[in-house]
């Protein structure tokens, strides 16, 4: 395996990076030009829709590109409204911004940190155009009640499936549990090109406005240069596509070592009081992108303490994503402002919960070593 690590800090997360992946990425970099420049892209784009499940897949230089782009494609723009959960990464609502449309945060159910239906509920208005779910942490919502308010509505379910490769709900995998999803390939996630993105959907319509927009509005496989609008480039580059190729042709493989860090973890904290790991509902799976912990607040370890704690053992970790409508970013909108009183779920969990280390080369012996830490700075060892 290539990417190790260089000394004994544990790290908060990295990939897995195998003789295939240096292979492909190799021979992209040496022959993945002229008339065959777009070889790897289409092969890896194949290989994603097939481990999907779905019958597009577009790759794309991030997931962030390919949220907007789903909501460019969808039509959704100014004096629209689109429901997104407070807790998450801004990745999540900062394109709904980009399209000149208002993100509306709804809060979250407290066992799957996901969007609440119920929530939702309550959010939508003759203005919302769509829903943004995020399967949190490789988490999934409970998609049969947000498709049953889509449905009632008549919006879309865009999902940001960034950090949930292999997840899956009711037998589904992530990616086909709205009407268009988008996926991560950053460094810290399951399955990596360095930085890049993949949209999925089953839709044409949808599917072929995408290849539109993402190449400056033309038409795919225009030799004319005859563009028909201004629009966006979004592309991913051959050697990023190599790498995923061959770590698609891993999937399995990388979904299995994040689930199998998550059960080491669980072995490693059994017994400890006031400590709540990820939830896995019943016919869900969750692929456990980051190991997440969240402290009863009688413990009195804010997420912060408990990071500055954790560093000085060598450890990194992340705190839980601080509910959007909290950040600098959104002060002053009104959304923000009503978000802020509404969202008593995402306020309660958040200041309490860290991520731990999910890097694909942990061994047992660090997790145990991270459990031992907090555990002896939780004074419970
Ligand atoms: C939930 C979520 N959405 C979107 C993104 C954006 O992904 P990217 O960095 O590939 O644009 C991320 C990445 O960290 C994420 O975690």
């Amino acid at each position: 395996m290539y990417g190790g690590l260089m000394d004994d800090r544990i790290p908060i997360a990295g990939p897995s990076i195998s003789k295939r992946e240096i292979d492909y990425a190799t021979d992209a970099a040496s022959h993945g030009w002229y008339a065959r420049a777009g070889e790897y892209p289409r092969r890896f784009e194949e290989a994603f829709a097939k481990y999907i499940g779905v019958k597009h897949a577009v790759s794309l230089p991030s997931c962030t590109s390919g949220l907007h782009l789903a909501l460019a494609a969808a039509g959704i723009g100014p004096g629209d409204e689109v429901i997104v959960p407070d807790l998450t990464w801004i990745a999540s609502a900062a394109p709904v911004a980009y399209v000149g449309a208002t993100p509306v945060f709804a809060d979250v159910d407290e066992h799957t940190w996901c969007l609440s239906a119920e929530s939702v509920r309550t959010c939508l208005t003759e203005k919302t155009k769509a829903i943004l779910s995020v399967d949190l942490y490789g988490g999934v919502p409970d998609y049969d009640q947000l498709q049953k308010l889509a449905n009632e509505h008549g919006v879309l379910i865009i999902e940001d499936a960034a950090e949930a490769i292999g997840s899956e709900y009711n037998g589904c995998r992530a990616g086909t549990l709205g009407d268009v999803a988008a996926f991560s390939f950053h460094g810290s996630k399951t399955i990596t090109t360095g930085e890049g993105g993949m949209l999925v959907t089953d839709d044409d319509v949808l599917h072929t406005r995408v290849l539109h927009l993402r190449d400056h509005g033309r038409e795919p496989g225009d030799v004319q240069f005859q563009n028909t609008e201004v629009a966006f480039k979004y592309k991913m580059p051959p050697v990023a596509a190599a790498i995923g190729l061959g770590q698609v042709e891993r999937a399995d493989e990388l979904v299995a070592k994040k689930r199998e860090v998550f059960a080491w973890y669980q072995e490693a904290f059994e017994g400890i009081a006031g400590l709540t790991l990820n939830h896995e509902p019943a016919k869900t799976k969750n692929t456990y992108w980051m190991v997440t912990a969240v402290l009863d607040p009688i413990l009195n370890w804010p997420k912060e303490k408990l990071m500055a704690a954790l560093d000085q053992e060598g450890i990194d970790s992340r705190p839980m994503f601080h509910p959007l409508s909290s950040l600098p970013a959104y002060v002053g909108q009104s959304q923000a402002a009503a978000a802020r009183k509404r969202n008593a779920v995402s306020y309660r969990l958040s200041p309490w919960g860290i991520n731990l280390p999910s890097a694909l080369c942990l061994e047992q012996t660090q997790v145990v070593r991270v459990a031992q830490a907090v555990r002896r700075i939780l004074g419970k060892a």
